[in-house]
């Protein structure tokens, strides 16, 4: 069998094998997906807290690329209480976006596939696993339950459509079963001045390019809201715009939030952002969850090294410092994590234990959970 030849690089025959046998993995999957006629009682499940309305229990997302299974959010488990913000922080890489493509069942197949754990979405009355849960029903639950609101608006519009056009088509394709003409332009109406846009008879009949990027993650926003979702992901809604417009749209995503009383998954790596917007915080680290905790466990008692790192490289009004902190080195290669801890190598705060395997989580205190070898044997203690 070829070896590696360096570090990182595969000879054409290993790759070729490494292909063959993902498609022999994803083929499974796929089969296991594309079963018809799935009876209910194979995705219905129970919620662990009614209070919640997402659980991600122990989630493995990977894909199977020709370099080898990128395991892209291993294990990760938090919730989303009902009618609160949870924001989710970390570098680039680190797999907030696969974790919420996971919730959407909007992964690019058949690469990557979650492998293990649950993805439990309160609908109310009863529960559904997603990810057992069939195509034809997921597309009921998109919009409906829970809807995203991606990063750059654009991506989201299609150029060549009206506005108007466009948040007509979410109402009749999710919600439109009885509804008349007039009936959907008047609700698309009442969507875009919900969103805080004044002129919203002009903008109905606009097309995107007409409007600005605030304009434009407006409506963007007054699409994701169309069925009154109970979930609504937002994936770096703001970081395609200036400050300015950044704080209009928060500030328009907290107001909606609690008229409508949904819990919204706020992704980013701005944790001025999460400071302002997030009542739960989740903290990422290479597919992993190092810690988790209230948004003041986080902000005021941060436990690891990590998040200590994240809170020195945020700048800070008032303070002066020549240069802001970086946490040093860059996140291991995905494909090839180590069997230790995954900080270890860019950790300035190494005890003994940091040597040995990934560390488990500690609790704390009831809500704040971390992973880190500093704190064994402290737990209840902040
Ligand atoms: N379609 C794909 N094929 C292969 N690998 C992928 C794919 N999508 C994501 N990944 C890998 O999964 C890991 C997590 O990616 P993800 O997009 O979730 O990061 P992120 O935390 O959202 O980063 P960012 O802040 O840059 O958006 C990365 O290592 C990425 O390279
Ligand atoms: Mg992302």
């Amino acid at each position: 069998m070829a070896k590696k030849k360096q570090e990182g690089y595969l000879s054409a025959r290993e790759a070729r094998r490494i292909s063959r046998e993902n498609r022999k993995i994803t083929n499974a999957y796929e089969k296991q997906r594309k079963r018809k006629n799935v009876p209910e009682s194979e995705y219905l499940t129970t919620m662990r807290d009614i209070g919640n309305s997402v659980e991600f229990d122990n989630l493995h997302t990977y894909f199977f690329t020709d370099a080898g299974t990128v395991k892209a959010v291993d294990g990760v488990s938090f919730e989303v209480p009902i009618g609160k913000t949870v924001g989710v922080v970390g570098e680039s890489g680190c797999g907030k976006s696969v974790t919420s493509l996971s919730l959407m069942q909007l992964l690019q197949r058949p690469q990557g596939q979650v492998v293990e754990g649950a993805i439990r979405l309160n609908m109310g009355g009863k529960a559904y696993d997603v990810t057992k849960t069939p195509n034809e029903i997921l597309q009921q639950i998109r919009g409906n339950y829970v809807s995203m609101i991606f990063q750059e608006p654009m991506t989201a519009l299609n150029p060549v459509f009206r506005i108007g056009e466009q948040i007509n088509e979410v109402i009749e394709l999710h919600d439109g079963e009885g509804k008349s003409e007039e009936d959907i332009k008047a609700r698309t109406i009442e969507l875009l001045k919900m969103v805080g846009i004044a002129n919203s008879e002009g903008v109905y009949n606009m097309f995107p390019h007409e409007l600005s990027g605030g304009m434009r993650q407006r409506v963007v926003i007054a699409m994701a809201l169309a069925c009154n979702p109970r979930v609504i992901i937002a994936d770096e809604p703001t970081t395609a715009l200036d400050v300015t417009i950044q704080a209009q749209i928060l500030d328009l995503l907290r107001q909606l939030k609690d008229r409508i009383n949904s819990s919204i998954m706020f992704i980013t790596h701005d944790l001025g952002v999460i400071a302002e917007m997030a009542d739960y915080v989740v903290v990422m680290y290479a597919g992993r969850i190092v810690e988790k905790g209230t948004a003041d466990d986080i902000f005021h008692h941060p436990a690891h090294p990590y998040t200590i790192g994240l809170m020195a490289s945020k700048p800070v009004v008032g303070k002066k410092i020549d240069k802001l902190y970086s946490i040093p080195g860059k996140v291991p290669n995905p494909i090839n994590m180590p069997d230790y801890c995954y900080f270890k190598d860019r950790c300035e705060m190494c005890v003994g234990g940091c040597d040995g395997a990934y560390p488990g989580e500690i609790s704390l205190s009831e809500t704040h959970k971390v992973s880190c070898w500093r704190y064994e044997g402290k737990e209840g203690q902040t």
